[in-house]
């Protein structure tokens, strides 16, 4: 490789077979030890580390006498011969372990202050304080690794989409708002005063337009603009690898994207079994009350709605016997040992996920069963949750009773909650496809219908009849990729009739004229021979999240902002003078 570098070899490279050869070296002081005489600095650079020796008598002590002053971080450039370590001071664990560099010269290349923090791996540090040093931070062996395996596997996707005939193109920035469900960031326009662009939440309308403009098989790795409420694995700006084709049906889209997804994934170590696994949005919910199934472990809900349409206990039947409800509950294996309090407490978990209460039944290791609801069951109804979820001793029973999605949701969400709690076991990667979302929810919020995935889909041709007379039997042309239970992905068919569009449009509320000045130019495009098209769009930050092994996103960008959406090193946002607003016509409040 060559190196266009004032090195000549990095400082993971050197093996016994370069023994003997004068080699050039640069990186940062990681550590320094003064020994027997001899002073040893460990060398870092991004790829690894090389000890490197310092001895009086070389070169008439002047590198040694250098060394004496070098301080941890300073980057330095030695040169020197490269010799075996003496007997039993190898490091089989490091790759340059079996060497090091005797320093016949050295150079600082520039001093350092005593860094905000040390730059080794296994310590505790406030995530304030990295993202304030960022630049620092990001010396970790961890963190470098990360950019690294996020490099790696962006380039693996891009080549694997080029192999198959997509083209990249760039969208603009500066546009107009695309509704992915989420407040716009808005920026205000200087040349035409109280007018103002609107980042992109996802490059959706220009790519659907990239296909009536002939561009057959787009991708992009594009910035996607959301101002929401940030969680751990949402960023106010992220990356979407987003794709899109025309001229084909959902499973040429599906295929081409397990295709491009294995030989990404298997670029970075990883095998993704192809044909994916395809789960209905009814079977998810219903099964593992989520959209993004975890499936790498059990624990699935179960129905026991039947079993107690008589029972004395009125949450139960009154759920039973209503229509919409059910009463549904997870066998949580190894919890039934838990203390009263400790029980107690999952039903604040419980209420997290919307749940006005949290009836449970523990077995007992001894036999005896310990619930404050099992009083009211009759001996048929204990037999009945026991055959449905397989109930003995030493397991926790959790039940939900209420309104079926709402019931399905929490022991969704108890169900990851006690697999976290549990311990269990989550070996490799679990890889599947969510499909089948219907076309629309009813938001209680605002009264309305809000599209399930976005506003472009397209509804299952069976039931485009029903899209005004019962919406929320319509179904869809949709696929989410779900990874070890994130929702790692979406996409789906689009809409390329402008009637059809805009009948969609009006179910959420859209009057014509609305709809024409928010898409008019989209409606206007469809009447211009767009052809049939689907896509998608990779969460990158995720998917790399969970190949490197994290629990957030932040820890896969260089420079993410904290939950208060600040950037803790610049310290952006940050105000603006007074003349930056007249030149918007902007006064703030
Ligand atoms: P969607 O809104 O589902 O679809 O986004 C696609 C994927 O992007 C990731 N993602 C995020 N990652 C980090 N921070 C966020 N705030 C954030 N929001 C979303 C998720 C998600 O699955 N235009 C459609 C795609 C299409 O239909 O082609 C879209 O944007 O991993
Ligand atoms: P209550 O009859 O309201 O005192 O509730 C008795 C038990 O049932 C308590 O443990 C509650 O937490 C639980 N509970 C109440 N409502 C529900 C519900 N909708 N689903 C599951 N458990 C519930």
């Amino acid at each position: 490789m060559e190196t266009y570098s004032m090195h000549t070899h990095t400082c993971n490279e050197l093996r016994a077979s370069n023994i003997g050869s004068e080699v050039t070296l640069t990186g940062w002081v990681w550590h320094r030890r003064d020994h027997g005489g001899l002073i040893f600095v460990d060398l870092r650079d991004r790829e690894g580390l090389t000890q490197v020796c310092f001895d009086p008598d070389i070169a008439d002590g002047v590198p040694f006498h250098t060394a004496e002053k070098v301080r941890p971080e300073w980057p330095i450039k030695v040169c020197g011969v490269v010799r075996h370590r003496p007997e039993g001071q190898t490091n089989t664990r490091l790759a340059t372990g079996e060497v090091e560099v005797l320093a016949s010269c050295i150079e600082v290349l520039n001093t350092s202050k005593t860094p905000a923090f040390q730059i080794e791996d296994d310590q505790e540090l406030s995530e304030d304080l990295r993202l304030r040093y960022r630049y620092l931070d990001l010396r970790r062996p961890s963190m470098m690794g990360n950019l690294r395996l996020r490099s790696d596997f962006t380039f693996a996707i891009r080549e694997a989409l080029h192999k198959r005939a997509f083209m990249e193109v760039e969208t603009p920035a500066l546009f107009k708002s695309t509704p992915e469900g989420a407040r716009d960031f808005i920026v205000p326009s200087r040349l035409q005063p109280g007018s103002f662009y609107a980042l992109p939440q996802s490059p959706q309308l220009l790519k659907q337009l990239l296909m009536v403009g002939g561009v057959e098989r787009y991708y992009q790795v594009a910035k996607c603009f959301r101002d929401e409420d940030l969680r751990a694995d949402r960023q106010p700006e992220f990356t979407q690898v987003d794709i899109e084709m025309s001229f084909v049906e959902q499973d040429d889209v599906m295929g081409a994207l397990e295709d491009v997804l294995k030989d990404a994934f298997a670029a970075v170590g990883v095998h993704m079994p192809t044909p994916l696994r395809r789960m209905s949005f009814e079977d998810a919910m219903n099964t593992y009350g989520t959209d993004k199934p975890d499936t790498r472990f059990g624990m699935e809900l179960c129905d026991v709605t039947s079993v107690f349409a008589n029972s004395s206990f009125k949450v139960f039947a009154s759920a039973a016997n209503t229509e919409g409800q059910a009463i549904k509950c997870i066998n949580a294996k190894g919890a039934g040992t838990w203390s009263r309090g400790k029980i107690d407490k999952l039903s604040k978990v419980a209420a997290s996920f919307g749940a006005k209460g949290l009836a449970w039944i523990a077995f007992r290791a001894d036999g005896s069963v310990n619930s404050p609801i099992a009083k009211f069951f009759s001996e048929e109804e204990m037999e009945g949750v026991r055959a449905a979820c397989g109930a003995e001793a030493g397991d926790l029973v959790l039940f939900a009773a209420g309104e079926q999605m709402l019931a399905c949701q929490i022991l969704g969400g108890m169900r990851v909650h006690m697999a976290k709690v549990l311990e269990l076991p989550l070996e490799g990667h679990d890889f599947l496809w969510v499909v089948d979302f219907p076309l629309v929810h009813w938001d209680e919020d605002r009264k309305a219908y809000a599209a399930e995935h976005q506003p472009f889909t397209q509804p299952e041709e069976a039931d485009i009849d029903r899209i005004e007379s019962d919406p929320l039997s319509v179904g869809s042309h949709t696929y989410d990729f779900v990874m070890d239970g994130y929702e790692a992905g979406g996409g789906g068919m689009r809409v390329h009739d402008a009637e059809l569009q805009m009948r969609i449009l009006k179910l959420l509320g859209f009057t014509e004229e609305t709809a024409r000045e928010q898409f008019g130019f989209l409606l206007d495009a469809l009447e211009c021979g767009a052809p049939p098209m689907g896509g998608f769009a990779l969460g990158l930050d995720r998917v790399c999240m969970l190949l490197a092994g994290c629990d957030s996103i932040r820890d896969v960008m260089a420079f993410p902002k904290t939950t208060n959406g600040n950037d803790l090193m610049s310290s952006a946002p940050a105000a603006v003078d007074e003349r930056q607003l007249r030149d918007v016509s902007l006064r703030l409040l």
